[in-house]
């Protein structure tokens, strides 16, 4: 089934996953809000990166603060690097990336249709400049040259220079990880594709601390569990790839990389990035701090910097690609049936309960069931309308079970409940339903 973005971006702001920042002004391009459906299962995800992540003996969590010293973003390159190559239109003024000319359209209402390419054949386009995608704000009072500060545009640095803190006082040795999840903020020229590359987003980053003699192994070792992750959490595996970055196209700072690639409907595009980043990072902050960041191995004797091996996932990108991947449509008898397939763990709603219909206390004893689920789970509670509508309801949002009371449950205790993906229905005592969701669900 071929998926068209607009009919996701479309559904995403119905049922509440993901509204355009500050709408009722006309939106801020490159921002969006996350509706009670959205937020849910952007917590969801968070959650299960969290857990793979520090659940275990060898990774530490943290999380820095986003505005950082201005030294960090010199020591790391982004000051100097961090730039995207720009030309601006001298008759609409609208601004493009000189690398993505070619798939680019005019910015001008008068020529609605027309290639970015066609105008700069006709010389209406200034010589690319450099542009730093750090946003700027200055600390404190005064807005001068010395109070400039960045808004940071990757989380890693935030882990960098905490890592002699956070080895010292969680007393782990190499190898060893620190994970965290953020925002990150980029002024990106182009922003396109929903959420596929915005100003604001979040991401879920793990730097994993190695000897340098022992990164290659543990590079291929992320790789693995990376994709993994991705898997286990229901994503089709055929609709991802991994690709190296060739040796000439690294980044100034990596001496391996992959990207974990996920085929979009506008294309394939990446998900995540591991990287091999060597000794680089502790060595440059070691060289702008002043402070030895050097590692005492007690078996040898030897002082070393460590090696990094990072993988760098958008929780926001994950998001939309989840959303994209779980969407379904079928037609039952005769209706069109839209279905987001989540995996149990990311659904928003894990249950939705209903009277059959709303007399002979029905209600009461799907409100009962309602109140005692949700000292466990996120429940939906509805009454309104057909049956039927409302399970299409709670399938658009991807809530994995309806659990339905009718007039049986009046005789035996029993309810119905209601699988999303094979539309099925069993019918189980009202005191298992807790225990079967909790089993079904994680
Ligand atoms: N610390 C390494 C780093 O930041 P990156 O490839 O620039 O590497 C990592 O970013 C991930 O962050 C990407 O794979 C993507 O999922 C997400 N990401 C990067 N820029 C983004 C943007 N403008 N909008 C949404 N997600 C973005």
């Amino acid at each position: 089934m071929s998926i068209n973005l607009d009919t996701i971006v479309s559904l995403a702001k119905r049922r509440g996953f993901v509204y355009q920042s500050s709408e009722i002004y006309g939106g801020l391009n490159g921002c969006w809000d996350y509706g009670s459906m959205g937020v849910e299962l952007l917590n969801n995800i968070k959650n299960e990166w969290w857990k793979s992540m520090t659940y275990r003996e060898d990774i530490e969590g943290i999380d820095a603060s986003i505005l950082m010293h201005p030294k960090v973003w010199e020591a790391s390159g982004h000051v100097e690097n961090f730039t995207d190559p720009m030309v601006d239109c001298k008759e609409c003024k609208a601004r493009f990336r000189a690398d993505q000319i070619e798939e680019s359209m005019c910015g001008n209402p008068a020529y609605k249709g027309r290639k970015a390419s066609k105008c700069q054949e006709e010389g209406k386009f200034t010589e690319p400049r450099q542009f730093n995608l750090m946003f700027k704000t200055f600390l404190g009072s005064v807005e001068d040259s010395t109070s400039i500060v960045y808004l940071r545009p990757e989380t890693a640095q935030g882990i960098f220079v905490n890592y002699l803190n956070i080895m010292n006082s969680s007393r782990q040795k190499l190898p060893f990880g620190i994970a965290q999840i953020g925002k990150a903020f980029r002024n990106e020229i182009n922003t396109k594709n929903f959420l596929y590359r915005t100003r604001e987003f979040e991401q879920m980053e793990m730097q994993y601390f190695v000897k340098p003699n022992e990164d290659m192994k543990w590079f291929e070792s992320w790789e693995e569990e990376r994709m993994k992750w991705f898997i286990e959490l229901g994503l089709k595996k055929e609709k991802l790839r991994i690709v190296p970055h060739p040796m000439d196209k690294l980044a100034h700072y990596a001496k391996a990389a992959v990207d974990i690639e996920y085929e979009f409907p506008f294309g394939w595009g990446e998900i995540e990035g591991i990287h091999n980043r060597t000794d680089f990072d502790l060595s440059q902050h070691q060289k702008y701090s002043g402070k030895s960041l050097e590692y005492f191995d007690d078996e040898t004797k030897e002082k070393f910097i460590p090696y990094i091996i990072e993988t760098s996932a958008g929780a926001s990108r994950s998001f939309m690609t989840f959303l994209i991947d779980g969407y379904y449509e079928e037609i039952v008898r005769g209706e069109k049936r839209s279905v987001l397939k989540f995996h149990p763990k990311l659904a928003p709603m894990k249950a939705a309960v209903f009277p059959l219909v709303n007399r002979d206390g029905m209600q009461d004893i799907a409100w009962n069931i309602t109140e005692d689920l949700r000292k466990s789970f996120r429940i939906f509670y509805d009454d309104k309308g057909a049956v039927g509508r409302r399970y299409r309801r709670q399938d658009e949002i991807g809530t994995p079970f309806c659990v339905t009371v009718d007039s049986q449950t009046l005789q035996d205790q029993t309810a119905t409940i209601r699988d999303r993906d094979s539309m099925e229905q069993i019918r189980i005592s009202m005191d298992s339903i807790k225990k079967y969701l909790a089993e079904k669900l994680f």
